[in-house]
């Protein structure tokens, strides 16, 4: 029987669940079962993204027979070839005779090594950024090479804004109904799947996810809709946020991972007294596992989220106890960079794991390694007990320290904030009765020490100006290094007085005690101000007021405008000049073109309000 979800007036999930598979790719084991989404658009012609694993192919012909109502199916989008999705594209050939299956070159080759029907009739090839309609939608491919195979692509629907994101922010684990992130409590029932899916699926390939994400923030994405786990229409930049972390290999959290393959339970003793020391020096992120028993998968998936790894191994057979040989060689097949490491080896006549682990470990980029090696001979002494306090002493020194408890002296400023303050990036934001809105800054300056006073320039056309004027308050929030691209797009590539630029983004912010928004994502401090005068400089106002509320919010790098051009904003696409001969200009913030010939001296750029200093000519 039928069973799909309607997920817009004309978007359909036709996926399904496997709760019986007991390995993903008869390697991962599945604890939650998969989801393999499949999805269909019904217009003018009617286009599916993506085909189903075989197993599951019942109910998913049902839903495409019951929601076409006798129509025919255009197109199949194939975003990746892999036989989980694609293992039914022979039979959907056979049902829907008519069907036109879009993919790149390598999808069609790819196609044609899993399968036996004439593809060359049926194919509709796609280069990068092509377009086909099917009415009143329109789809866009760009290609992800190897996330997690060479063909596969990403659809981007310019309709609705969707983008048909292929295995990437995808997850183990059946959907249970609930096939939106914000139907569930993700952190609890999904997170921990969709790390262990990223970092065993596609971890190894960190530099193409990172060119795939530099890729999407350039797109304006309402949802993304993985082919497997929830669907992602709200927060999108939780997401995007893990990813770009497992993607640049850094940890997610500052903690310890403890590994040990133990024969006898010597290395296993060794491995349970360290956690006790850590645990007792108030390290609270412990995470321990004996590597023989617990599948590497997971393990895999705790080096990518925790800061320290302790890998204990005995000897055997002059080398590396086997189930820690072959998480390491996991790990370094993965890629894992950036982790603080330590190292116990065991040996009851020669002890050699440990300089055989460290050579394994050498080779991953970053690693920093917590001397000496703990060497135990059969079973943990006291002077063993002293070595491993020692190390523990050693990890907990080198973990980054919780920030301290904001200052409060009777007042509600932290005086350390103001040290945030560079000629950077800020969020300002301000409100009137009826709205909150907020707007991307750049000159900020504090003005007086006491009592402390801080002084901002603002573009008068920015709505957030007016809303400033109205309610003679504003907050600032200091952005950091680690800001993403979609907050320069959600605060300063468009307007509040059309957009709530606040909407869905209640996990990245608070309010403060002047009721107004701050942002707690990427930032190190906040400010609330109340304005004390306003000075006319044309094009902009000068605010000074007086701080009323101030904060620490991390450690985080201020973030300088220099460093957002270099490494955050993505480079605009060389465009070809005017074909009518006329000169063109790039806004060199937001990729706004200008053709129309010469540059007035009093242009605004339309999208970012940056003037004619930040235009080049295109060549
Ligand atoms: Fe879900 Fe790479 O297949």
């Amino acid at each position: 029987m039928k069973n799909f979800r309607k997920i817009n007036n004309d978007v359909y999930w036709v996926g399904a669940n496997d709760k019986r598979l007991a390995l993903f790719e008869n390697a991962f084991p599945l604890p939650n079962g998969v989801s393999y989404n499949s999805y269909l658009v019904t217009d003018e012609k009617n286009i599916l993204l993506d085909c189903i694993d075989k197993s599951v192919c019942g109910v998913f012909f049902e839903n495409l027979e019951y929601l076409l109502k006798g129509k025919k199916l255009d197109f199949v989008v194939v975003n990746h070839v892999e036989p989980d999705h694609c293992a039914t594209l022979g039979e959907l050939v056979l049902r829907f005779p008519e069907v036109k299956i879009i993919g790149n070159s390598r999808t069609i080759a790819m196609i044609k090594q899993f399968f036996e029907f004439d593809i060359d009739k049926r194919a509709v090839l796609v280069k990068e950024g092509d377009t086909i309609s099917t009415g009143k939608h329109e789809f866009a491919f760009y290609t992800a090479a190897m996330i997690h195979w060479p063909e596969v692509m990403m659809t981007y629907d310019k309709t609705d804004k969707f983008l048909y994101s292929a295995d990437a922010f995808g997850s183990f684990g059946t959907l249970n109904g609930n096939i939106f992130a914000d139907e569930t409590d993700f952190e609890r029932n999904f997170l921990d799947e969709a790390r262990r899916y990223y970092t065993n699926i596609v971890g190894k390939y960190g530099l193409q996810v990172q060119a795939t994400l530099k890729k999407a923030a350039t797109l304006d994405i309402s949802a993304i809709l993985p082919l497997h786990g929830p669907i992602w229409r709200k927060n999108l930049n939780f997401i995007l946020d893990k990813y770009q972390k497992w993607s640049s290999y850094q940890p997610e959290e500052e903690g310890v991972l403890i590994t040990y393959a133990s024969i006898h339970g010597n290395t296993e003793n060794a491995a349970n007294i360290l956690a006790t020391q850590l645990a007792e020096a108030g390290i609270k992120k412990i995470a321990l596992f004996d590597v023989s028993v617990t599948h590497p998968s997971f393990v895999l998936s705790e080096a990518f989220r925790l800061s320290h790894i302790v890998f204990a191994a005995a000897t055997y057979n002059s080398g590396i106890f086997v189930s820690m040989e072959t998480l390491l060689n996991d790990i370094a097949a993965h890629n894992l960079q950036n982790r603080t490491v330590a190292i116990i080896e065991n040996g009851s006549w020669a002890a050699q794991s440990g300089q055989k682990m460290k050579d394994i470990l050498e080779k991953l980029k970053g690693t920093k390694f917590i001397e000496p090696i703990v060497s135990l001979k059969s079973s943990v002494k006291e002077e063993n007990v002293l070595q491993l306090q020692n190390l523990a002493e050693e990890i907990v020194n080198s973990l980054k320290k919780p920030l301290p408890a904001p200052v409060v002296n009777n007042t509600k400023i932290e005086p350390s904030a103001f040290f945030k303050i560079t000629y950077g990036l800020f969020v300002l934001s301000s409100a009137d009765d009826d709205k909150d809105s907020a707007c991307i800054i750049n000159t900020v300056l504090q003005v007086t020490d006491t009592p402390k006073r801080i002084g901002i320039a603002v573009n008068k056309a920015n709505f957030t100006h007016d809303l400033i004027v109205k309610s003679g308050k504003f907050n600032l929030s200091t952005l950091t290094t680690e800001a993403q691209f979609d907050v320069f797009k959600r605060f300063g590539f468009q307007s509040g007085r059309n957009v709530n630029k606040f909407a869905d983004f209640e996990q990245n912010c608070k309010k403060s005690g002047n009721n107004l928004y701050y942002v707690t994502q990427n930032t190190n401090a906040y400010f609330s101000v109340k304005v004390i005068s306003t000075s006319d400089f044309g094009t902009h106002s000068f605010f000074v007021g007086e701080v009323e509320e101030s904060a620490v919010l991390s450690n985080a790098a201020s973030l300088s405008y220099q460093y957002y051009l270099d490494n955050i904003k993505p480079k605009p696409e060389a465009k070809p000049a005017a074909s009518n001969g006329k000169k063109s200009y790039i806004c060199k913030i937001c990729g706004y073109i200008h053709e129309d010939g010469e540059l007035p001296d009093n242009i605004v750029c339309p999208i970012c309000k940056h003037g004619k200093a930040d235009f080049e000519l295109q060549e």
